[in-house]
Protein backbone atom coordinates (compact mmCIF):
# COMPACT_ATOMS: atom_id res chain seq x y z
CA UNK A 1 0.00 0.00 0.00
CA UNK A 2 1.73 3.46 -0.79
CA UNK A 3 1.76 5.61 1.74
CA UNK A 4 0.05 8.79 2.10
CA UNK A 5 3.26 11.23 1.94
CA UNK A 6 6.15 8.48 0.80
CA UNK A 7 8.93 9.12 -1.79
CA UNK A 8 10.77 7.04 -4.32
CA UNK A 9 14.46 6.40 -4.56
CA UNK A 10 16.96 4.77 -7.18
CA UNK A 11 19.35 1.91 -5.48
CA UNK A 12 21.31 -0.11 -7.41
CA UNK A 13 23.13 -2.82 -6.80
CA UNK A 14 26.65 -1.84 -8.24
CA UNK A 15 28.93 -4.45 -10.77
CA UNK A 16 31.20 -5.16 -7.42
CA UNK A 17 27.72 -6.12 -5.52
CA UNK A 18 25.81 -8.71 -8.30
CA UNK A 19 29.40 -10.34 -9.14
CA UNK A 20 29.88 -10.85 -5.09
CA UNK A 21 26.34 -12.52 -4.73
CA UNK A 22 25.11 -9.71 -2.12
CA UNK A 23 22.12 -8.60 -4.37
CA UNK A 24 19.93 -10.94 -1.49
CA UNK A 25 21.42 -9.07 1.25
CA UNK A 26 20.86 -5.58 -0.12
CA UNK A 27 17.67 -5.99 -0.60
CA UNK A 28 17.22 -7.19 2.59
CA UNK A 29 18.64 -4.52 4.97
CA UNK A 30 16.37 -2.37 2.40
CA UNK A 31 12.75 -4.66 3.31
CA UNK A 32 14.07 -5.00 7.00
CA UNK A 33 14.18 -1.69 7.52
CA UNK A 34 10.57 -1.48 6.20
CA UNK A 35 10.65 0.28 2.88
CA UNK A 36 8.82 -1.38 -0.10
CA UNK A 37 10.19 -2.69 -3.47
CA UNK A 38 8.27 -1.12 -6.53
CA UNK A 39 10.59 -2.11 -9.60
CA UNK A 40 13.71 -3.95 -10.16
CA UNK A 41 15.94 -4.58 -13.52
CA UNK A 42 18.80 -6.27 -13.53
CA UNK A 43 20.69 -5.37 -16.59
CA UNK A 44 24.24 -3.89 -18.06
CA UNK A 45 24.07 -0.23 -18.21
CA UNK A 46 25.53 1.59 -21.23
CA UNK A 47 27.74 4.07 -21.62
CA UNK A 48 24.94 6.59 -22.51
CA UNK A 49 22.98 6.03 -19.69
CA UNK A 50 25.82 6.07 -17.05
CA UNK A 51 26.96 9.59 -19.01
CA UNK A 52 23.06 10.53 -17.82
CA UNK A 53 23.19 8.85 -14.30
CA UNK A 54 26.42 10.27 -13.33
CA UNK A 55 26.30 14.08 -15.48
CA UNK A 56 27.30 15.94 -12.21
CA UNK A 57 30.93 13.79 -12.52
CA UNK A 58 30.99 14.31 -16.40
CA UNK A 59 34.87 15.80 -16.89
CA UNK A 60 36.22 14.29 -13.50
CA UNK A 61 39.46 12.45 -13.01
CA UNK A 62 37.52 9.31 -11.62
CA UNK A 63 34.70 9.77 -14.68
CA UNK A 64 36.32 7.57 -17.19
CA UNK A 65 37.21 4.61 -14.11
CA UNK A 66 33.35 5.04 -13.03
CA UNK A 67 31.80 4.20 -15.96
CA UNK A 68 34.65 1.07 -17.03
CA UNK A 69 33.50 -0.14 -13.55
CA UNK A 70 29.69 0.78 -13.76
CA UNK A 71 29.52 -0.79 -17.15
CA UNK A 72 31.90 -4.14 -16.78
CA UNK A 73 28.83 -6.12 -15.95
CA UNK A 74 24.71 -6.54 -14.37
CA UNK A 75 23.67 -3.75 -12.52
CA UNK A 76 20.60 -4.44 -10.14
CA UNK A 77 18.18 -1.36 -10.29
CA UNK A 78 15.39 -0.55 -7.52
CA UNK A 79 12.87 1.57 -7.03
CA UNK A 80 12.03 1.27 -3.38
CA UNK A 81 9.58 3.52 -1.64
CA UNK A 82 8.48 4.79 1.75
CA UNK A 83 7.85 7.94 3.80
CA UNK A 84 11.74 10.12 3.89
CA UNK A 85 13.19 6.69 1.56
CA UNK A 86 15.77 8.92 -0.25
CA UNK A 87 17.39 9.95 3.02
CA UNK A 88 16.58 6.62 4.55
CA UNK A 89 18.71 4.57 2.19
CA UNK A 90 22.02 7.41 2.06
CA UNK A 91 21.44 6.23 6.21
CA UNK A 92 21.83 2.82 5.02
CA UNK A 93 24.72 2.70 2.49
CA UNK A 94 26.76 4.43 4.85
CA UNK A 95 29.59 7.16 3.67
CA UNK A 96 31.24 6.79 -0.29
CA UNK A 97 34.73 5.65 1.05
CA UNK A 98 34.03 2.24 2.06
CA UNK A 99 37.04 1.68 4.50
CA UNK A 100 35.81 4.94 5.76
CA UNK A 101 31.98 3.79 6.25
CA UNK A 102 30.54 2.92 9.10
CA UNK A 103 29.80 -0.27 10.49
CA UNK A 104 26.33 -1.15 10.17
CA UNK A 105 26.22 0.19 6.81
CA UNK A 106 26.31 -2.02 3.60
CA UNK A 107 29.41 0.55 2.42
CA UNK A 108 31.10 -0.19 6.10
CA UNK A 109 30.19 -3.60 6.54
CA UNK A 110 30.08 -5.33 2.69
CA UNK A 111 32.36 -3.27 0.69
CA UNK A 112 36.67 -2.42 0.93
CA UNK A 113 39.12 -0.28 -0.95
CA UNK A 114 40.77 -3.16 -3.47
CA UNK A 115 43.43 -0.97 -4.18
CA UNK A 116 42.36 -0.73 -8.21
CA UNK A 117 41.11 2.11 -9.28
CA UNK A 118 36.88 3.37 -9.16
CA UNK A 119 35.64 3.23 -5.55
CA UNK A 120 33.98 -0.01 -5.17
CA UNK A 121 31.09 0.90 -2.56
CA UNK A 122 28.18 -1.96 -4.09
CA UNK A 123 25.80 0.72 -3.80
CA UNK A 124 24.11 3.40 -5.43
CA UNK A 125 21.39 5.61 -3.52
CA UNK A 126 19.99 8.40 -4.64
CA UNK A 127 20.65 11.42 -2.98
CA UNK A 128 17.51 13.45 -2.76
CA UNK A 129 13.71 14.02 -3.72
CA UNK A 130 14.58 15.90 -7.13
CA UNK A 131 17.80 13.09 -7.86
CA UNK A 132 15.62 10.25 -7.44
CA UNK A 133 12.78 11.38 -9.78
CA UNK A 134 15.45 12.03 -12.74
CA UNK A 135 17.62 8.68 -11.58
CA UNK A 136 14.27 6.58 -12.25
CA UNK A 137 12.72 8.33 -15.13
CA UNK A 138 16.54 6.95 -16.67
CA UNK A 139 16.15 3.80 -15.53
CA UNK A 140 12.79 2.91 -15.39
CA UNK A 141 11.10 5.01 -18.16
CA UNK A 142 7.66 2.95 -17.56
CA UNK A 143 7.31 4.36 -14.28
CA UNK A 144 7.58 7.79 -15.34
P1 LIG B 1 26.54 7.05 -5.37
O1 LIG B 1 26.19 8.23 -6.25
O2 LIG B 1 27.14 5.89 -6.12
O3 LIG B 1 25.40 6.65 -4.46
O4 LIG B 1 27.70 7.49 -4.39
P2 LIG B 1 27.85 8.83 -3.59
O5 LIG B 1 26.68 9.74 -3.83
O6 LIG B 1 28.16 8.43 -2.19
O7 LIG B 1 29.13 9.43 -4.27
P3 LIG B 1 29.28 10.40 -5.53
O8 LIG B 1 30.09 11.57 -5.12
O9 LIG B 1 27.97 10.64 -6.19
O10 LIG B 1 30.19 9.52 -6.50
C1 LIG B 1 29.61 8.54 -7.33
C2 LIG B 1 30.46 7.31 -7.34
O11 LIG B 1 31.69 7.59 -8.00
C3 LIG B 1 32.72 6.85 -7.42
N1 LIG B 1 33.74 7.80 -6.94
N2 LIG B 1 35.00 7.58 -7.05
N3 LIG B 1 37.54 9.96 -5.99
C4 LIG B 1 37.07 8.82 -6.46
O12 LIG B 1 37.78 7.92 -6.83
C5 LIG B 1 35.61 8.66 -6.52
N4 LIG B 1 34.72 9.55 -6.12
C6 LIG B 1 33.53 8.99 -6.39
C7 LIG B 1 32.13 6.03 -6.29
O13 LIG B 1 31.79 4.74 -6.79
C8 LIG B 1 30.90 6.83 -5.95
O14 LIG B 1 29.94 6.01 -5.32
MG1 LIG C 1 25.98 10.23 -5.76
Amino acid sequence: MTEPTSERTLILVKPDGVQRGLCGEVLRRVEAKGYTMVAVRLLIPNRDLLAQHYAEHVGKGFYESLVGFMSSGPVLAVVAEGVRVVEGFRSLAGATDPTAAAPGTIRGDLARDWGNGPQENVVHGSDSPASAAREIALWFPELA
